[in-house]
C-alpha cells in the first residue's frame, strides 16, 4: 500500500486516492454498520452514525483515511462525506485529538458563573491555549458555546461526562484524576454514540 500524504500545500489534510483506500474497521465495527444501515432508506442516511464509527474505530478523530473508509462503505464521495464531519463540531476531522477533550463553556449563564477563571486555571495548569493539545496528547482544550447546562453552570465537558459546576479549586485535582485515566474518553464516547444508536434502533425493533 502506497504511503498517504496528509498534508497538501495549503495544511489541509489531502484526500486519499479512493484506488488506494485501505479498509481498516474491525469485524466488530463491520457488524454494526451492517446493522445499522437496515434502518436506513439508504446508505447515505446513515452518514452521521457511520461516522462515529469510523471515529472510535480510528482512535478518537477522523483522518483522510477514516473519512475515505465511511465515502468507500457508504458509496459516497469523499468530498460529501468530509463536508458532513466538517459540520459538526463533535466529529474530529483531520488531527487527533488528546485522550481527554475539555470543553469549557464560556457561554452567558457559565461566563457570568467564572467560566473564564476555570479556563484560564486550565489553560495554566496544561501550558496550552484553546485549540491545543499538551505535548504528551493527553489533553486537548477547546471553547465551546452553550452545553445546555446552564444549571450546572460554569460547566465542561470532559470528553463523556459533564462536570459542573466547577470551581477553580478543583481543577488541578481534576487533571490528575484524568491523567492517571489510562482509557481515552474521545473513544469512549464515540463508542456510547454507536451503542447508543444500536439500542435505539433495538428498541424501534421490539415495538
Ligand atoms: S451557558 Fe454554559 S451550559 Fe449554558
Amino acid at each position: 500500500m502506497e504511503t498517504i500524504h496528509l498534508e497538501n500545500s495549503r495544511g489541509r489534510p489531502k484526500a486519499p486516492n479512493p484506488e488506494q483506500v485501505e479498509l481498516k474497521f474491525s469485524d466488530q465495527a463491520v457488524q454494526e454498520l451492517e446493522a445499522l444501515l437496515t434502518h436506513y432508506p439508504d446508505k447515505k442516511s446513515a452518514i452521521l452514525p457511520t461516522l462515529w464509527i469510523a471515529q472510535r474505530e480510528y482512535g478518537g478523530y477522523l483522518p483522510p483515511e477514516a473519512i475515505a473508509e465511511v465515502a468507500v462503505r457508504l458509496q459516497r464521495s469523499y468530498a460529501e462525506i468530509e463536508g458532513v464531519a466538517t459540520f459538526y463540531t463533535m466529529y474530529h476531522v483531520g488531527h487527533p485529538v488528546g485522550r481527554h477533550l475539555i470543553e469549557v463553556c464560556t457561554c452567558l449563564t457559565c461566563q457570568v458563573c467564572g467560566a473564564y477563571r476555570i479556563a484560564e486555571r486550565l489553560k495554566a495548569k496544561l501550558g496550552i491555549d484553546f485549540g491545543e493539545t499538551t505535548e504528551d496528547g493527553v489533553f486537548t482544550l477547546e471553547e465551546v458555546e452553550c452545553l445546555d447546562a446552564c444549571d450546572r453552570a460554569p460547566v465542561l465537558q470532559v470528553s463523556d461526562a459533564y462536570i459542573g459546576p466547577v470551581d477553580e479549586a478543583e481543577i488541578d485535582a481534576l487533571i490528575e484524576k484524568l491523567r492517571s485515566d489510562p482509557g481515552s474518553g474521545t473513544i469512549r464516547l464515540a463508542d456510547e454514540i454507536v451503542k447508543a444508536q444500536l439500542h435505539a434502533n433495538e428498541q424501534r425493533d421490539i415495538r
